[in-house]
């Protein structure tokens, strides 16, 4: 089968690469795009981990074929530090200790900045409900809740 060429920018790069019809974007993303941060843990859109954005709208990479990236914005846990310094939100889940074996970590982080790009001030119970569909067998939530909510208050206070 013809391989199909897509366009398309990564974390504000502009990105060409081939790719098979059938191959989700996850595939692309960790085969020769070279980027695995994003994790595969079900392939079939139940457990966040291959979170990303595409055109600032959260979605999972293993639901979504590489050729829909045509053309679109698609943005990365690898564009979430800025050079050496990482976002709030990575230093929080480091100092609150937020990840144990780190395969959900960059899916929540992820999850995390879109929501705090939507609503920049959630609430425990807001945090919660929009970090639902990102599952993590190791942490019991707690964690990740607390550093989602310390980087709020951060992000919020430094844009002051
Ligand atoms: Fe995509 Fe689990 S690997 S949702
Ligand atoms: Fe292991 Fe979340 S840290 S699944």
């Amino acid at each position: 089968m013809a391989k199909l060429h897509v366009s398309t920018t990564i974390n504000g790069e502009p990105v060409e690469f081939l790719c098979e019809p059938n191959d989700t974007m996850l595939d692309a993303l960790r085969g020769p795009l070279g980027l695995t941060g994003s994790k595969e843990g079900c392939s079939s859109g139940d457990c966040g981990a291959c979170s990303i954005t595409l055109d600032d709208r959260l979605v999972c990479s293993c639901l979504m074929l590489a050729a829909e990236a045509e053309g679109c914005r698609v943005g990365t846990i690898e564009g979430m530090a800025k050079g050496s310094k990482l976002h709030p939100l990575q230093q929080k889940f480091l100092e609150m200790a937020a990840l144990q074996c780190g395969i959900c970590t960059s899916g929540m982080l992820v999850a995390s900045e879109a929501l705090l790009k939507r609503n920049p001030d959630p609430s425990e119970e807001e945090v919660r409900f929009w970090l639902a569909g990102n599952l993590c067998r190791c942490t019991g939530y707690d964690k990740i809740v607390r550093a989602v909510l310390e980087a709020a208050t951060e992000i919020r206070e430094t844009a002051q």
